[in-house]
């Protein structure tokens, strides 16, 4: 197959991550005979550089020509928050790239590797042999996407984020849930807090009718403060988890740390066409940025997600995950994985040794 792949490697240790992401990508398109082109262009802080904007017409442009989007990592330092060229940058580069194509549905998924067990910090005992929870985001409705306003009311400031679903934006994350839980272990559960809200009342209804169509998936419900600290005492009790924007954003976080580290996962942000974006679940991490040691596994199965979910190739995505399940059964570790007594490698050479295995 021949595929255009925009590149966006964006700021930080995007760019670096992103040779070795491509380092992986090429090696698939050889081993398996695809031709894959990649397009590059600008977002974030590297964009306002050079177009005084976090996200330019023209790298929208470049993305909606492109088969899919790799995306690398967007933002600057803690500390300089204020400076032009980072302030607003990461919620006007990521928000506006997700309303621009509308990537409603975000695929999260909290993976802990057999052979870092020892890294995570959940107990040996709740890991087992490691896990895989899927975690299905609603990625342009809800609080995010609502209206937002800040006011004066007789002299007191006042703030108001609107939170806002319909039932077809429910209907359509639901539909991708349960075809998602199907594949996987056959159990959905949908977070939400139904005692409290409205929307959740309604993201409850819309959930069990779209479980009449998949009698083979068992529906649970919870709520979201039951959910966290589930997720945290008995993680291997989840399988395929929906939820809204804002609970999604907190509870990837929270499961991504299972993983023992920021830079190991990917995401996919996919909108109802099957168009997509895939990127690192971590940050830009300016402070380690340029000094070669970044973990690229994280891009790297971004990408493989690419191969699986823009591109149908199922076994070529199996190719890339089990080679980074490989190297780092066979102890190659970037510094953020590593245990005392080994020696961590940098992140070219865990490319090489990721693409070696493939
Ligand atoms: C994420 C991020 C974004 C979000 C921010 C940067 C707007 O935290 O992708 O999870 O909240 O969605
Ligand atoms: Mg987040």
């Amino acid at each position: 197959m021949k595929k255009n792949i925009a590149v966006l490697a964006g700021d930080g240790i995007g760019p670096e991550v992103m040779n070795e992401a491509i380092k992986v990508l090429d090696k698939v398109a050889l081993k398996f005979g695809h031709e894959f082109e990649y397009t590059e262009a600008l977002i974030g802080g590297a964009a306002y550089d050079e177009h005084g904007e976090h996200l330019p017409e023209s790298t929208l442009k470049v993305c909606g020509g492109a088969d899919a989007v790799l995306f690398g990592s967007v933002g600057g330092p803690v500390d300089a928050q204020d400076d032009p060229k980072w302030k607003g940058c990461e919620k006007t580069a990521i928000l506006g790239i997700r309303r621009h194509f509308s990537f409603n549905i975000n695929l999260r998924p909290s993976i802990v590797f057999e052979a870092l067990t020892d890294i995570s910090p959940l107990k040996k005992s709740l890991i087992g042999d490691g896990f895989d929870i899927m975690i299905i985001r609603e990625l342009t409705g809800g609080i995010y996407f609502g209206k937002h306003e800040t006011s004066d009311e007789n002299g007191v400031r006042v703030a108001r984020d609107e939170m806002r679903y319909d039932e077809n934006e429910v209907r359509a994350i639901a539909k991708v849930a349960f075809d998602i839980a199907k594949t996987r272990g056959g159990k959905l559960i949908s977070v939400d807090k139904a005692n409290v809200l409205d929307c959740s009342i309604l993201w409850r209804k819309v959930m069990e009718e779209a479980s009449a169509d998949y009698g083979d998936v068992a529906l649970e419900h919870m709520y979201i403060d039951n959910a966290a600290m589930q997720l945290v005492k008995n993680p291997r009790s989840f399988d395929t988890v929906v939820t809204g924007n804002m609970f999604g954003d907190i509870l990837s976080d929270l499961s991504s740390v299972f993983a023992g580290s920021l830079g190991v996962l990917g995401s996919a942000s996919l909108n109802a066409d099957g168009f997509g974006m895939y990127e690192p679940s971590g940050g830009s991490a300016p402070d380690i940025a340029g000094r070669g040691i970044a973990n690229p596994i994280a891009q790297i199965l971004s990408a493989a997600m690419m191969l699986k979910y823009s591109f149908g190739m199922q076994d070529e995505y199996d190719a890339v995950y089990d080679a980074v399940s490989q190297t780092l059964a066979d102890g190659v570790r970037t510094g953020d994985i590593c245990s005392a007594e080994m020696k961590a490698v940098g992140t070219s050479e865990m490319g090489d040794e990721i693409a070696s295995r493939v």
